[in-house]
């Protein structure tokens, strides 16, 4: 069984220890942004008899997607467009998306189940994965061969146990996690916790972290269910724990996996943080046979692991 795999070219650089994770994977240097070489490249793995495509090259920072949105609907959607032409054009239909909790927008109820309304996402980020969602349900419609899986990602924070792959952000980190471990690290000074005052046991946002090993598992999952199943359409599975932790949470479990003082202060909340989103994570049990099987403690001690042993990321190979 032939998987193409899609990844961002600066991602696609350190393929040594991306095999460790999935050995019996194909992986292209696609590059989204250079639309028609996916083309080139789908047709050229094509002569490996490709049986199933799953996608991640995408942009994915939040703050950015607002700054320039346009480079987001280009590469996020009309790259995978081009990705799901090139797949019908050479007789592949099955399909996994990566798609975000960022989906459901503010969520209006807890715990967040696949059937809760998608769409009303404030960040263009956010509307490119639900758009991509939506043509996505279109194929599927329009054409009974499609089998597409949608995993909606949670919060995926950790590295794998070797130590030798991990979280490097360009520049200043967006997300939690790698922030807290570069001032772990001692690369930057502070973190700065957006909020205090949410309705919430410490008054910081709540969110359903999932170890990336445990995401990454997830896709197997559900690679072998589009294998194995011969049911097609869209299904949608979200990939958390169904446990959230507010950001204090963090701080205390990586001090305590690091053994190092996480020095922060409180400021303003960030604009679009919604107080509180975590996973019902049953149905990808239930369909998928997939559970998270790793808490904060392993997240943090693998993220340490990997900023520890990379203080400077994958520059200091
Ligand atoms: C965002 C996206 C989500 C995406 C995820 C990983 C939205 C609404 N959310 O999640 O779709 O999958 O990034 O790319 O689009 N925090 C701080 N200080 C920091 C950084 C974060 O206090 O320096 C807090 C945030 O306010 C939040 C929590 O930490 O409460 C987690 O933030 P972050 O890691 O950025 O993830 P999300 O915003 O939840």
């Amino acid at each position: 069984m032939n998987v193409l795999v899609t990844e961002k070219i600066d991602t696609m650089q350190h393929k040594t220890s991306q095999k460790l994770l999935i050995t019996e994977l194909f992986f292209t240097e696609t590059y989204l942004q250079k639309v028609f070489s996916i083309e080139q490249n789908v047709a050229e793995y094509t002569k490996h008899k490709i049986d199933m495509v799953a996608h991640f090259a995408a942009l994915k920072a939040v703050g950015e997607s607002c700054r320039i949105p346009l480079q987001y609907y280009h590469n996020n959607m009309t790259g995978t467009n081009v990705i799901l032409e090139a797949m019908a054009d050479n007789n592949v239909f099955k399909f996994v998306y990566s798609s975000s909790a960022t989906v459901y927008g503010e969520p209006k109820f807890l715990p967040v189940t696949e059937d809760h309304p998608t769409g009303n996402c404030t960040s263009p980020y956010g509307k490119t994965k639900y758009f991509t969602e939506e043509i996505l349900k279109d194929l599927c419609k329009s054409d009974k061969r499609w089998a597409v899986v949608s995993l909606r990602y949670f919060n995926p924070v950790g590295a794998h146990s070797s130590g030798c792959i991990g979280e490097d952000p360009n520049g200043e980190p967006n997300n939690l996690m790698p922030f807290i471990a570069q001032v772990a690290v001692g690369r930057r000074d502070i973190l700065r916790i957006y909020g205090s005052d949410f309705p919430t046991s410490d008054g910081t946002g709540v969110r359903d972290y999932i170890h990336i090993v445990d995401l990454a598992e997830g896709h197997l999952k559900a690679l072998e269910k589009l294998r194995n199943v011969a049911e097609t359409g869209f299904f949608a599975y979200n990939l958390g724990t169904g446990r959230g932790y507010s950001v204090l949470d963090m701080v205390h479990a990586f001090e305590k996996a690091s053994n190092r003082k996480i020095n922060f202060e409180f400021t303003d909340r960030r604009s679009g943080d919604v107080a509180t989103c975590y996973a019902d994570a049953s149905l990808a049990e239930i369909s998928l046979g997939w559970k998270a099987k790793r808490g904060i403690k392993e997240m943090c001690e693998d993220t340490w692991r990997w900023q520890s042993n990379n203080p400077s990321g994958y520059a200091t190979k």
